[in-house]
């Protein structure tokens, strides 16, 4: 995903103009709007998922508003990036910034062959890490230091803080970044949400974090795998990190009914597009799961074939209307949990 050069003008620019002078000042903006039809057209038949997040460009977003984006995507065949298509498309379009990172990416994402396609078109690499950071703070994931100049993140998710985000940059871009957060966008800060991301991120440099931190990730890997098993069909076959995106159209069952007869049995997850899916984003065909929270209760690998067996009867339990069954499996997982309780709450 990208702003072009000519549309985004510097990109510590683009926090101080609206989207309309932004365009008008380029005096393109009939071509503007042709991309983001042919843009909007594109997003329809892919649904929402190249490797990215509505940030990044998409037009449903304000960002795509302000920037020309276009999306690189994964393959259909293993639901990888392709980095041939990436370097092609961005010898062709030229960006000023090429993300990498996004919301449902279950593999490791190669930053230094995003970085050389970068540097090759003179372009800003920008890494949000908003999913994996706990990861690589913890050492269970690649760091983009090094090879991406600026980094993006959120704190309330791997990371495991109060809801917030940092960006990170190197010299070279830090006066900019400064400018187009604030007066650019920002109000007053939220100083409680700053001393909760302190606190946060002194956790996240302990010894017992990065444990924690590999811990989230074998136990992704053995509920991906104890999945398959299973025969649910995941998004490139398995996971390198925290999540799983779960491709539901086999088992004939959406993702969003599929995440609700899940919550019913007390398992949380979201309904979410897989690549190329062929239903509407808000009625996709996957389902989105973490390893995260239950890795923060205390739960290991020998759990994981017992959470898989209950996704798949809850599933299962959804496609036949079968309440009874959805409510049983709450019990045994409130019975299962009990015995883990979350740190810092005593039940009473
Ligand atoms: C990759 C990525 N970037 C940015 C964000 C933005 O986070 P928020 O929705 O909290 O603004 C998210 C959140 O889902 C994300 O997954």
């Amino acid at each position: 995903m990208r702003a072009t050069r000519d549309e985004a003008g510097d990109v510590g620019d683009v926090g101080r103009q609206d989207g309309a002078d932004l365009a008008g000042d380029l005096g393109e903006r009939r071509e503007v709007d042709r991309a983001r039809d042919r843009r909007a057209a594109a997003e329809d038949q892919l649904g929402p998922l190249g490797p990215g997040h509505l940030t990044h460009g998409w037009s449903v977003s304000a960002t795509g508003t302000w920037f020309h984006a276009v999306q690189y995507s994964v393959r259909r065949e293993d639901g990888r990036v392709d980095f041939d298509e990436v370097r092609d498309m961005a010898r062709r379009e030229r960006p000023r910034i090429i993300f990498c990172g996004g919301t449902a990416i279950p593999r490791t994402i190669d930053f230094p062959a995003f970085a050389s396609i970068a540097r090759e078109v003179d372009a800003v690499l920008v890494a949000d890490i908003a999913h994996i950071a706990g990861l690589i703070a913890g050492g269970a994931h690649p760091s983009p230091v090094g090879h991406a100049p600026v980094i993006t993140t959120t704190t309330h998710k791997t990371l495991r803080g109060p809801r917030g985000a940092m960006i990170m940059s190197d010299a070279e871009h830090a006066k900019a970044l400064d400018r187009a957060v604030f007066p650019g966008l920002q109000g007053g800060p939220h100083n409680h949400t700053t001393a909760g991301i302190a606190v946060a991120l002194g956790e996240a440099a302990t010894p017992a974090f990065a444990s924690y931190a590999r811990q989230i990730v074998a136990n992704a890997v053995a509920l991906a795998s104890a999945l398959v098993e299973r025969g649910f069909d995941l998004v490139t076959g398995g996971t390198d990190n925290h999540l799983i995106l779960v491709d539901l159209t086999g088992k004939g069952i959406g993702g969003k009914p599929a995440a609700k007869a899940l919550d019913r049995a007390g398992i949380e997850c979201n309904y979410n597009a897989v690549p190329y899916d062929t239903r509407k984003p808000f009625d996709p065909s996957g389902i989105r799961l973490g390893t995260p929270a239950l890795t923060t209760r205390g739960l290991t690998e020998a759990h994981m074939p017992q959470v898989a067996a209950w996704i798949d009867e809850a599933v299962d339990a959804a496609i036949k209307d079968d309440e009874a069954t959805l409510s049983r499996i709450a019990g045994e997982v409130r019975e299962l949990l009990a015995g883990y309780p979350m740190p810092g709450w005593a039940p009473a």
